[in-house]
């Protein structure tokens, strides 16, 4: 339900800061569970909250985050390692979780976009991506501020093609790049 007094611009880009799903859990659950041939119990730690689940072996952590977990914030973009809409942080750094099993990272702290904020405050990257407007369908933003988080601990350079460069695992098909980069860079001055 849209809250009162959002208009829908700020509506949408919120969803899409906060991972918050334009469709429905249900429906998007309903694409398809595939049956669990090889199950095996692993053990995430996920947004600081320990979650045991018995996954099939050849799923992908994004899958298991998403059908498993209903964190339906990590996005399945091309799920083949080339879009980044996926991104997620595995012990703090960045990966794509369609590229890896759930099964290799039994124990490991993962962080999702749903992970970022803290006592209902955005992350200063959520905030950044709102002010400087880096989005336009929202679908890639989800993966778009974990790379950006990442980054922040990374050895990435200070000018914009370096901010570019860093990001290039993140595509964005609505072609918010600009504004994306003012987002990352505003961060970085904090
Ligand atoms: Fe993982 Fe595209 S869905 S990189
Ligand atoms: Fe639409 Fe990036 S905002 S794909």
């Amino acid at each position: 339900m849209k809250p009162d007094g959002l208009d829908r611009r700020l509506f949408l880009n919120l969803t899409a800061l906060s991972g918050a799903v334009s469709i429905s859990p249900e429906a998007e659950a309903a694409q398809g569970k595939p049956g669990i041939i090889n199950k095996q119990t692993v053990s995430l730690v996920v947004n600081g909250t320990i979650r045991k689940m018995a996954v099939d072996t050849r799923s992908t952590l994004l899958d298991s985050l998403r059908e498993n977990l209903e964190l339906f914030g990590t996005k399945k973009g091309c799920d083949h390692g080339q879009c980044g809409a996926c991104t997620v942080h595995v012990n703090g750094r960045r990966i794509n979780s369609c590229l890896t099993l759930a099964v290799m990272h039994d124990g490991d702290a993962i962080t999702t976009i749903e992970g970022l904020a803290t006592n209902g405050q955005l992350h200063p990257m959520q905030a950044a991506f709102l002010e400087q407007d880096g989005l336009q369908c929202g679908y890639c933003t989800p993966g778009q501020i974990m790379s950006a988080v990442a980054l922040l601990k990374e050895p990435c350079g200070n000018s914009d093609d370096d901010i570019r460069e860093c990001m290039s695992g993140n595509i964005c098909r609505c072609g918010a790049y600009p504004n994306i980069v003012a987002a990352v860079k505003s961060v970085r001055q904090i």
